[in-house]
């Protein structure tokens, strides 16, 4: 136990299976360029506090560089992992040791690992937040061109799945694009708590970049809220993408036939040849469950805790990483999907039909200044007359009309446009074709804006 970096109090030797249960080497490895940068930073500190001097200063930056060249063995496999090397704070510095001596043993003074991990932490999920961002303007940026560029196609829009209203396809497209623009949003807000100084030193607030500084030790050791709301942002953000991809997976079904996946994102059966199934969107819908599974997981393990740090902390890893890597494919596959994706402008256009144009059959009464609600009621006598003589509700004669509302007069034609029916949606957040330019617009600029 000696050679455990608290093993001075032990005596009895840990069982071989406890050790294992215990480390984290395995996962938080991955953080071994935030450790030696946050402990380059530490040292810093400690010289102007006194507590190294300055040439122990620059012997221990300079072993923490040869550390980091052998970390990048790690990233190759062949960094040797050695008994006793619990977690990645461990292993740093035991090879810190190995290559300058006692000097080495300074590095450790005034902190715990318990500070040190919440550094990392915050240190890799800085820049995880920042990749993820990336790859999330970049499927909103394929949404938009998209958008953009098949404006004129109409299709059905549904509540509850039933055909509602004549809509662009363009306006469907970016009803999730917007969504997604709130993520990004919301991890920007998310990135300002992650960036957060938690060693209480000043020095390491500039030396690591952070915008603020920890107001309260007791709180930095166990404050780990910003992975909680990172985990939620993955949650949130795969609700969206859930909802986009169970659109899809309906729409490219042969029953609606809107839209064709491209080979690249989809698979084939190994029993029924014909088969093509979305199978990329279908774990993209999946995923959701499996970030969602991760954030409520942590946030059990954060419930009821005692003050500061408690062992049960260390899942906070493998759920950000799990949720990191999650995130990071899905969205890239995300983009990939949408910018392949083949439309059928055709089966679009004919799974509109006249009865979806029944709003606008009692904003035409309205227009003749009957109130809405009687309007609305004019109108649902006119479906069902059409229904009852087995007829689309655009072949009724106007005397037939005429039996439900005199104010029906031969201009009544030019309702049964579904053109003519998206172009009144003209206010902001509309489907006409000025208004979802506008939502183009809008998007476009807040890209530039980043
Ligand atoms: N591997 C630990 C974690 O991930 C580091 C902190 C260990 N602290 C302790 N007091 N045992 O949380």
């Amino acid at each position: 136990q000696g050679a455990k970096l608290w093993g001075g109090r032990f005596v009895g030797a840990i069982d071989p299976i406890m050790e294992k249960f215990n480390a984290s080497i395995d996962y938080d490895k991955r953080m071994w360029a935030a450790d030696i940068q946050g402990s380059q930073a530490y040292v810093k500190t400690l010289e102007k506090a006194g507590l190294v001097t300055a040439p122990e200063m620059v012997q221990i930056l300079k072993g923490l560089d040869q550390v980091r060249s052998l970390s990048c063995e790690w990233a190759r496999g062949t960094f040797q992992i050695k008994a006793g090397d619990e977690d990645i704070h461990t292993a740093n510095e035991r090879r810190l040791k190995e290559l300058i001596g006692e000097a080495g043993g300074k590095l450790h003074t005034g902190r715990s690992r318990n500070d040190q991990v919440a550094t990392d932490m915050r240190i890799w999920l800085r820049s995880g937040v920042d990749t993820l961002t990336g790859h999330l303007v970049q499927l909103v940026r394929t949404m938009v061109e998209r958008a953009a560029s098949e404006i004129d196609v109409l299709f059905p829009g549904y509540t509850h799945m039933q055909r509602a209203q004549p809509i662009r396809w363009s306006h469907w497209i970016l009803s999730h694009a917007v969504a997604l623009r709130r993520d990004a949003e919301r991890l920007d807000e998310i990135k300002s708590r992650v960036n957060v100084e938690c060693f209480l030193k000043r020095c390491c607030l500039s030396e690591l970049q952070f915008a603020s500084i920890s107001l309260n030790s007791m709180d930095a050791t166990s404050d780990r809220d910003f992975v909680a709301e990172f985990l939620f942002w993955c949650s949130l953000c795969l609700t969206h993408l859930s909802k986009v991809a169970e659109d899809l997976i309906i729409y490219s079904s042969k029953e609606f036939g809107f839209v064709i996946l491209s080979d690249a994102y989809s698979t084939g059966s190994s029993l029924m040849p014909q088969k093509k199934n979305p199978d990329s969107l279908e774990l993209i819908r999946s995923k959701a469950g499996r970030v969602f599974g991760r954030c409520s997981g942590f946030l059990m393990n954060l419930k009821g805790l005692p003050s500061t740090y408690n062992k049960d902390l260390q899942e906070d890893k493998e759920a950000m990483f799990d949720s990191f890597d999650t995130m990071t494919a899905v969205l890239q596959v995300a983009t990939g999907v949408i910018s392949t994706l083949q439309i059928n402008e055709a089966n679009m256009r004919a799974a509109l039909s006249p009865d979806m144009l029944a709003t606008d059959l009692a904003y035409y009464l309205v227009r003749k200044k009957m109130p809405f609600r009687d309007a609305h009621s004019a109108s649902g006598r006119v479906v069902h007359l059409a229904e009852t003589k087995g007829v689309a509700v655009n072949e009724l004669s106007l005397e037939e009309l005429k039996t439900v509302s005199s104010l029906f007069e031969s201009d009544v034609s030019q309702v049964w446009d579904y053109t003519h029916s998206v172009e009144q949606y003209q206010a902001t957040g509309g489907t006409a074709c000025d208004s979802v330019l506008h939502q183009v617009q809008q998007l476009r600029e807040w890209m530039e804006r980043r």
